[in-house]
């Protein structure tokens, strides 16, 4: 295996740097990320060589430190977005996702479109409607005294946003969690390519009905935004809703149930937060510093000297893991220690030109889920010993996790 591992390793990379990357996709999901592998990733080197660990099999380099992580996510000279193979596989190369795996300058005309349709003031809109989506869905499993989180919960709730922000009808519910339930952990890519058309053929299907009869939702507006004096085209319309599919979905999923598995095994941070619910901006903040789930990819398309020496060059890729930033030990004091009051600055939602489009809406999201979930149900707890199944990749993730009260 070791000699697999280095007979694929390019020249420039030397041997001592080569490790595995436990927090991989194809790597078994089975010790908790946040307790165990990330710690010892940070008794280890800040730039180390990790054969197969970018999302497509690749190899890859991985930063350690959340200062250089933060670098390399405003070093737009060497580090590029693009040579993604997520969506051309399925339907072709022009296929890039908009904008986040568009480059400057391609990227600022469409990000700077984006940016007022999810502005403070338009999410603040929607917080009617978030609220009542969250205790529509725990109304229905309050009484019963137990739940499974995830499936009833964090997984529903982000998408009843979703397509309320899209205009589109909740009784499209089912079918698009069905859509992302396959994406995230069908690996069969028969199934994959089904759902992602599928995607595909519902948006395009609301973009088309909003050019012939426009409403105030977020599709009307994308059909009425000009680049240059020029609409988008049907093409580009799609590249951005689809973004706004595969971005906003898995990723509300998955820091919501890491923070409610926190919350569920310690009863005494769900007692604080009640007991002083000012306290639900800063614990949300901080819950999402430490749960921080993604990872994302670029491309070196410049050499690159990493902090310990280590030589990057054109072609290599390069993982961004905000998880492992949100627990480097040199930036956060006790960074394995959730301080509800802590008030940290994290890179949660990235840095730079590419920083979380939506993460006005997300932070809205996660607060009313913890205000939802610790206002309507008593204290609650892990319903079983057993570890909550994980998956890992670019999003880590609990895929089931069952929760107990008294009801
Ligand atoms: C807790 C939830 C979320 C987390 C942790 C998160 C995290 C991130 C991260 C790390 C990036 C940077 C990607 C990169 O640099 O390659 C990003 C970008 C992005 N996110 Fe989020 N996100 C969340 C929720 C959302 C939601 C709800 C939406 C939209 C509805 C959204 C839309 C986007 C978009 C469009 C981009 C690309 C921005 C660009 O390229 O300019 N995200 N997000």
């Amino acid at each position: 295996m070791a000699s697999q591992m280095l007979a694929k390793t390019p020249e420039h990379v030397p041997p001592e740097a080569v490790r595995p990357f436990p927090l991989a996709r194809s790597a078994p999901a089975k010790e908790d990320p946040f307790d165990v592998i990330i710690p010892d990733i940070h008794r280890g080197p800040d730039v180390f060589y990790a054969p197969g660990s970018h999302p497509y099999g690749d190899n890859a380099w991985v930063f350690r430190r959340a200062d250089e992580i933060r670098r390399a996510f405003l070093d737009n000279e060497h580090f590029s977005v693009t040579g993604s193979p997520d969506l051309a596989k399925f339907f072709g190369e022009e296929w890039g996702l908009i904008p986040i795996h568009l480059d400057p300058p391609d990227h600022s005309a469409y990000r700077q479109l984006l940016n007022p349709i999810f502005s403070p003031k338009r999410i603040e809109l929607l917080a009617v409607s978030v609220e009542s989506e969250a205790k529509r869905l725990v109304d229905k499993f309050a009484d019963r005294g137990s739940c499974d989180l995830m499936a009833e919960f964090a997984t529903p709730f982000p998408v009843a946003i979703f397509l309320r922000l899209l205009g589109m009808s909740l009784d499209e519910m089912d079918q698009y969690v069905e859509w992302e339930h396959i994406l995230v952990h069908n690996s069969e890519p028969e199934r994959r390519s089904a759902a992602i058309h599928c995607v595909r053929a519902s948006l395009e299907a609301a973009l088309q009905e909003r050019r012939r009869k426009p409403r105030e939702d977020v599709l009307t507006a994308l059909v009425r935004a000009e680049i240059d004096g020029r609409k988008l085209s049907d093409l580009e319309l799609l590249r951005t809703a689809m973004t706004l599919f595969l971005a906003g979905l898995d990723t509300v999923t998955a820091t919501s149930g890491w923070m409610f598995k926190h919350l569920a095994t310690h009863p005494e941070h769900q007692a604080q937060i009640r007991a002083n619910p000012a306290l639900l901006d800063s614990a949300v903040e901080e819950l999402a510093r430490a749960y921080a789930p993604v990872t994302v990819h670029r491309l070196c398309v410049k050499p690159y000297e990493a902090s310990n020496g280590m030589q990057i060059l054109p072609g290599d890729r390069v993982l961004l893991s905000t998880p492992i930033a949100a627990r480097d030990p040199a930036a956060y004091p006790d960074a394995n220690k959730v301080v509800l009051d802590r008030q940290p600055v994290h890179i949660t939602f990235a840095y730079g030109i590419h920083r979380c489009l939506g993460s006005h809406l997300a932070r809205r999201e996660l607060r009313v889920a913890l205000d939802v979930i610790l206002t309507r149900l008593p204290e609650f707890r892990m319903a079983t010993d057993a570890p909550p199944p994980m998956y890992f990749g670019p999003v880590l993730g609990i895929s089931s996790l069952p929760i107990a009260w008294n009801a």
